[in-house]
């Protein structure tokens, strides 16, 4: 381990030495914490970053050349780009049988503007039953695996914050009833955050410093160091379902989409992603975009205005294919982008609160605005790694509803009525009747797991006894 004064030699190299103010005041423990943490960080990259993010603020340039990225539209008659979905399906379904899919949720953020006490996953988010996010996932897999008779292995990506709270949360619900070894956990790498006003690397104690997850495009390099790719191969596994934690209308496994992504002909099977078409120009989700024969995510604040409103003689949108943070990977993909010395994805620099110390004093500092900058790599930019790469457009109501705020728009209490309306459509498409406000919502809160049914299709043929009506008021899980 780094001594106390190598140690201060690299620090004062980088500019960073008070990170060592308080070390004559810690005990041996503190002190060797202190010391690991440090030669955790990668220092000679510090002042690059400092001066690239902190002092100045990357300036995007819109590539000249920039376009809406095609989709494969939710409608498969659709003229735009027809496609054969009982093909598809079937090319997705042979995968998921022969048991060649995982399904990859990313769960290491921090979920500050939820502000919930522990993993986002572990939030609870079902209408009637109030199950955490983790287990309507589960439940989607165990559905998965009984459909398609195989397993279908889950890898769940933490971070150093929130890691053992996820491991002991599934121990503690006995993994929903998967099989332990068929859910591996991993924690992804994180960054030192810094001081927006100097670049200085921020403390939280006078023996911690301050770090962040590394954001979910630390998910390429975490999938290989963690062993996870190792895992895959060793079960045959081809093709992964990436996913976010906070979205529980997400299709965890969707054999169209899988069967799109590793079999459409402009596909390179490498990494395609689903869409939802944006709401209105200003809805601020990134866009698929198509530049020099890629597809690329361009983040909202980044479209200029005037493109955002672009309309089509039709009145639609010209970019209106929003991201929703779904897609598919495959393991080769992946593997070839982290096994390459040379492979990293952009930082994306955030303006966050972080709760600190004053480093001369070593008391708390006074909270104020957004006092410190996080950088992170998002996932999205890794589409421009792939040969080539699709686009699938799937419908908001069926498959987006996220917990990102505490109230207000993409709360908890959005997302249940989302998802009660889902569960609503299906039992009407199989005939059930279901009482509406004057406003047309369900006059009930409805539940439906992902173990009973993954669509209205597979809940009319499922095989259950449903009642003809459902009363005012109910509530109702199944
Ligand atoms: P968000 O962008 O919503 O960030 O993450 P967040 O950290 O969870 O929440 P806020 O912004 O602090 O409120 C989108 C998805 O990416 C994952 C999150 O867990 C979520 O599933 N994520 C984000 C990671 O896995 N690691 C990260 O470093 C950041």
């Amino acid at each position: 381990m780094l001594t106390h004064d190598e140690a201060k030699a690299r620090l004062n190299a980088v500019g960073q030495g008070h990170l060592l103010n308080f070390y004559p005041v810690l005990d041996e423990s503190q002190r060797r914490g202190l010391l690991s943490q440090i030669e955790s960080l990668d220092l000679d990259a510090l002042p690059s970053l400092v001066e690239q993010y902190v002092k100045n603020k990357p300036v995007f340039t819109l590539p000249p050349d920039l376009g809406p990225a095609p989709y494969y539209p939710r409608h498969e008659k659709d003229p735009a780009k027809p496609w054969d979905r009982a093909a598809v399906e079937k090319a997705g379904e042979a995968l998921l049988r022969a048991g060649k899919v995982a399904a990859f949720v990313v769960a290491g953020g921090q979920g500050s503007r939820l502000g919930f006490e522990g993993p986002k996953g572990c939030f609870p988010a079902g209408p009637v039953t109030g199950k955490s996010l983790f287990e309507i996932f589960a439940d989607n897999i165990a559905g998965a695996q009984r459909r398609y008779g195989a397993v279908v292995p889950w890898y769940i990506m933490t971070s150093p914050l929130n890691h053992e709270a996820t491991v002991e949360f599934f121990k503690k619900h006995r993994f929903f009833g998967l099989g332990h070894n068929d859910v591996m956990f991993f924690p992804q790498g994180v960054l030192p955050s810094l001081d927006a006003a100097t670049g200085d690397v921020l403390m939280t104690s006078r023996h911690e410093i301050a770090t962040n997850p590394d954001g979910h495009g630390g998910s390429i390099k975490a999938l290989k160091v963690s062993g996870a790719l190792d895992d895959m191969r060793r079960r045959g596994v081809q093709h992964i379902s990436y996913f976010q934690v906070d979205n529980p209308l997400v299709r965890v496994i969707d054999p169209a989409f899988i069967g799109l992504h590793a079999a459409a002909k402009d596909s390179s099977g490498e990494m395609s992603s689903k869409m939802i078409p944006k709401a209105y120009p200003e809805e601020k989700m990134g866009v698929f975009c198509a530049s020099r024969g890629k597809v690329e995510v361009i983040e909202y604040s980044d479209l200029p205005a005037s493109l955002q409103q672009e309309r089509l003689a039709d009145g639609s949108l010209r970019f209106i294919a929003g991201s929703i943070a779904i897609h598919m990977m495959s393991v080769e993909f992946v593997e070839r982008l982290a096994s390459d010395p040379k492979f990293s994805l952009p930082y994306h620099r955030a303006e966050k609160k972080v709760p600190c110390i004053d480093p001369r004093t070593g008391e708390p500092a006074p909270a104020w605005g957004n006092n410190g900058v996080k950088l992170e790599r998002f996932v999205f930019d890794a589409l421009a790694l792939c040969r080539a790469s699709i686009v699938y457009e799937t419908d908001r109501a069926e498959e987006f509803a996220p917990i990102k705020n505490a109230t207000g728009v993409d709360s908890v209490e959005t997302s249940r009525a989302m998802q009660s309306a889902r569960a609503a459509r299906w039992f009407e498409a199989c005939g059930v009747d279901v009482p509406r406000t004057p406003t047309g919502e369900p006059d009930c809160v409805l539940e439906l797991s992902a173990r009973t049914a993954t669509s209205a299709s597979e809940l009319m043929i499922g095989g259950l006894t449903l009642p003809p009506r459902i009363e005012r008021g109910m509530r109702l899980a199944l």
